[in-house]
């Protein structure tokens, strides 16, 4: 017998729709459940097979309980240890190298010293920073949000140095990019399962909340879509997450990575829609029955990116020329 275990947080719709689902299909020797956790002993293995991790941004115990269930075999999506060690900067970093555009982005020192430290700890940093050279690099409009960050907190949009300024003063202890605004013409949002289904979905950051995702979608030039659908699989085989969300804007017709480091992507009902909720519970338990199905008993059955399977081998990463330009 195969366990299959979702692992959630407030979230309402998806997990109990997905454990349906796999259930339903009546997979020989193949059940699903809501995960069940107790003790956990260094080293011991876990009931499951698969796990899909949907919560575990947000409650480091979890992290660190998948990295262990890891350890003895079970197939943990998305892998607990990239997930661990990326952010939103490396994301863009790597992405320059992959031919996929990304607007202009720069990190930025936290405006106040981290827990414990103070000015003699980060002697190695210029001062002053070469604001001048920055702001050139960036321009204005620029967005300035998290190097890791999620669920549009603490993103602003700036016009000016001034405001940069001002907003930079609020930032606290946060690790901030500055990021060329992409005035966009068309915006979308695409999750990404296994690395093989994605979904193109319309959406409307500029609307409230509920109506983000556009439910009357105007067809869209094929060429566009296919490009997209390409980008997504670029990105997601390089960074190694199998059920991510990437976002895209649209400008002049070239579609730029947003932000692709969505490994607990948003799939409530309420807020996807029909459509895209029941496209992403039949696409997450096909996933996970697959991954059942190859699961090797004792053995890590993690997936892992191409940065780290190729790349850190020798593999030259080199900037592809951008298929648009
Ligand atoms: N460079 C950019 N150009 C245009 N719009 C942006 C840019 N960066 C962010 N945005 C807008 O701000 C929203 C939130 O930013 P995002 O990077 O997705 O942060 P979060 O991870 O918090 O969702 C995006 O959905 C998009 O509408
Ligand atoms: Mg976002």
């Amino acid at each position: 017998m195969k366990k299959i275990g979702i692992l959630f947080g407030q979230e309402n719709t998806f997990p109990q729709a997905f454990v349906d689902r796999v259930n339903s299909k009546k997979e020989n020797s193949i059940i699903a459940e809501l995960a069940k956790i107790n003790k956990v002993i260094q080293g011991e293995p876990t009931e499951y097979a698969v796990l899909i991790d949907r919560i575990s941004q947000d409650i480091p115990f979890y992290r660190a309980y998948l990295k262990n269930a890891a350890l003895s075999g079970t197939a943990v999506i998305n892998n607990p240890f990239w997930w661990s060690a990326d952010e939103k900067f490396f994301n863009n970093a790597l992405t320059t190298r992959l031919g996929v555009p990304v607007p202009k982005t720069v990190l930025l020192p936290s405006n106040q010293h981290p827990p414990d430290t103070n000015e003699f700890s980060m002697r190695n940093l210029e001062y002053p920073l070469d604001w001048q050279g920055i702001f050139e690099y960036v321009g204005f409009p620029a967005f300035f949000k998290p190097f890791a960050g999620g669920g549009w907190k603490n993103v602003y949009k700036l016009d000016n140095a001034d405001d940069f300024f001002k907003a930079y003063n609020e930032t606290g202890q946060l690790v901030m990019m500055l990021q060329e605004a992409i005035d966009f013409t068309d915006y979308f949002r695409c999750y990404s399962i296994d690395r093989r289904d994605v979904r193109i979905m319309q959406y409307d950051p500029k609307q409230p909340h509920h109506l983000r995702y556009v439910k009357n979608p105007k067809p869209v030039e094929e060429k566009l879509l296919k490009t997209i659908e390409e980008y997504v699989l670029i990105l997601n085989n390089a960074l190694g997450y199998d059920f991510n969300t990437v976002e895209f804007a649209v400008r002049d017709g070239i579609p730029y990575a947003i932000d692709f480091c969505n490994p607990a992507p948003d799939a409530d009902y309420h807020s996807v829609g029909e459509e895209n909720f029941e496209w992403v519970v039949e696409s997450a338990a096909n996933m996970a029955i697959r991954k059942a199905k190859s699961h090797k008993d004792g053995v890590n059955n993690l997936t892992w990116g191409d940065f780290i399977t190729s790349f850190t081998s020798g593999k030259k990463i080199s900037p592809n020329k951008n298929k648009n330009e």
